[in-house]
Parts: structure tokens; C-alpha cells; sequence
């Protein structure tokens, strides 16, 4: 049984067909990457699979539009769609939306802390807090920075690295990389690298799909809401329509 699995997904926004029938699945201790061209619908299938739909749906219907979620997805084969997007992650879902921003008045460390709320068990908080920093040297050295002063880029990793104190049975990151100078970039890339190492199942959203294929075991390549291919990076890129019409490379 696949750790996740989507079984026909569809999400519309009124009258905007945003996925159309997308079916995938990650396999415990799997990495796999997910690309596609932008506006293809990558973060809105993360946002399916997370409750972050089915929360607009619930927020917004008959406001603006009609949102309407279609399909399944089952978590080590019980259904989540249907669950608010607080139970998802307290079940292990864990997702770091595109362009997430940690709390700017607040340090590095308690914006970490501020993602631990869930575990009253300070020797794990602690654990969990050690961890993240540990992957992420250039936070530890900024530990009681204020966050709306570090870079960019750092802000990011910060965004990132919170995922990390909720204990991931899936981690879903959406576009790390986005706006980042390639050293940095290539920190943070290394920290998920280790992450995924570390025992976690990674499903990764990213523009660069160069890098993409090379952490990833296998790929799926999304255009306009529906799933167009997927194989391992070598096998994407030896399909001469895919890498020239989708992959941009
Ligand atoms: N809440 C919404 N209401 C209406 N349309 C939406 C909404 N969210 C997303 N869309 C539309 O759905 C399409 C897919 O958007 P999505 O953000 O999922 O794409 P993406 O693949 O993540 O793109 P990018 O690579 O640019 O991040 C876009 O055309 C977008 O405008
Ligand atoms: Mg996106």
C-alpha cells in the first residue's frame, strides 16, 4: 500500500478546471519530485492533498464561486480528503506552501518553536528543535535573529525548516527554491536531501528540475491539471516531447 495516494483528483474554481483526474502516489521512504510548467496546477494539488481546498471550499462557498474537490487521497490507505487540514497534519501530512513566510517579529528560534505547539513533550520539542538546526547551519548561527530581518533566503529556509518540528510521515514542500541565490539554494537543497535521508518521504514541488531529477527516485510531470508523465529524471528526459515542450530543458 502506498504511503499517499490520489485516486482521481479533480479541483475546480468556478468555472476554471484547475486539476483534471490526477492520480499519484509516494511510497514510504520514497523522494519523488513533481514539475510542470507554471500555472500546470502543482501547488494546487498540494493544497488538495493538505485541506487547504476543501478549506476554501468550505470558507468561500457560495461567495465567490463554487470550489469543487473531486476524488481521493489516502494517507497509509485511509482517507484524508474529507479531513479539515489540521487533522491531516496532525496525522503527518506535512506541507510548506509556495512563498510561506515565518512570523517577522519573532527570532529564528521561536519561530521554530512556534511550529512545536503541537508536542507538549518538551524532550521532543527539544529533539525536534536540535534536528532542524542541524540541518540548517546558517540558522543556528542566526538563532535569536529577529526573522523579518534575515535574507530572503534565509526566510525561507526558516519556512522550511518549521515543517520540521511537526514529525513528517510525508513531507510536502512547494517551490524551496524560489527566488534563492544558488548557494543558498544549494543549502537548502542538501538539508532536504537530508531530510529525506533521515527517514522522511519527501513529495517536492520545484522549478528546477535539473536538481529535481537528480534527488528524486521517480517524477511525475504535470500541464494543465493533468498528469502528462512520470519515470525517474533519466527516462523524462530521454522523452524528446516532455523535456522540449515541458521541462524547459
Ligand atoms: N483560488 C483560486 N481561484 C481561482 N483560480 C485559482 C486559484 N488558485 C489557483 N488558481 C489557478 O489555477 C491554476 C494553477 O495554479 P497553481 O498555483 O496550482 O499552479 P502551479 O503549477 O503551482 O504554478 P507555478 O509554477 O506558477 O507555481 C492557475 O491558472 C491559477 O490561476
Ligand atoms: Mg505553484
Amino acid at each position: 500500500m502506498p504511503l499517499l495516494e490520489v485516486k482521481n483528483l479533480s479541483v475546480r474554481y468556478d468555472k476554471a478546471q484547475i486539476l483534471n483526474g490526477v492520480s499519484l502516489a509516494v511510497d514510504d521512504g520514497e523522494f519523488v519530485g513533481l514539475v510542470g510548467p507554471n500555472g500546470a496546477g502543482k501547488s494546487t494539488l498540494l493544497r488538495a492533498i493538505s485541506g487547504l481546498v476543501r478549506f476554501e471550499e468550505r470558507m468561500k462557498r457560495g461567495t465567490a464561486g463554487d470550489i469543487v474537490l473531486e476524488g481521493e487521497v489516502r494517507l497509509a490507505g485511509e482517507r484524508i480528503d474529507p479531513l479539515p487540514a489540521h487533522e491531516i497534519r496532525m496525522r503527518g501530512l506535512v506541507h510548506c506552501p509556495e512563498r510561506r513566510r515565518p512570523f517577522r517579529e519573532l527570532s529564528v528560534l521561536e519561530n521554530l518553536l512556534a511550529g512545536a505547539f503541537l508536542s507538549s513533550n518538551k524532550a521532543e520539542t527539544k529533539r525536534r528543535l536540535e534536528r532542524a538546526l542541524a540541518l540548517f547551519p546558517r540558522l543556528a548561527e542566526r538563532r535569536s535573529q529577529v526573522a523579518g530581518t534575515l535574507s530572503g533566503g534565509e526566510q525561507q529556509m526558516l519556512a522550511t525548516a518549521r515543517s520540521l518540528m511537526f514529525d513528517a510521515r510525508l513531507l510536502a514542500i512547494d517551490e524551496p527554491s524560489l527566488g534563492l541565490a544558488p548557494k543558498i539554494r544549494e543549502e537548502l537543497f542538501a538539508a532536504i536531501r537530508k531530510i529525506h535521508d533521515g527517514g522522511v518521504p519527501v513529495l517536492l514541488v520545484e522549478q528546477e528540475v535539473g536538481q529535481v531529477f537528480k534527488m528524486a527516485d521517480r517524477n511525475y510531470v504535470l500541464s494543465q491539471g493533468r498528469i502528462i508523465g512520470e519515470g525517474s529524471g533519466a527516462s523524462l528526459m530521454a522523452n524528446e516531447t516532455l523535456r522540449a515542450g515541458y521541462l524547459g530543458l
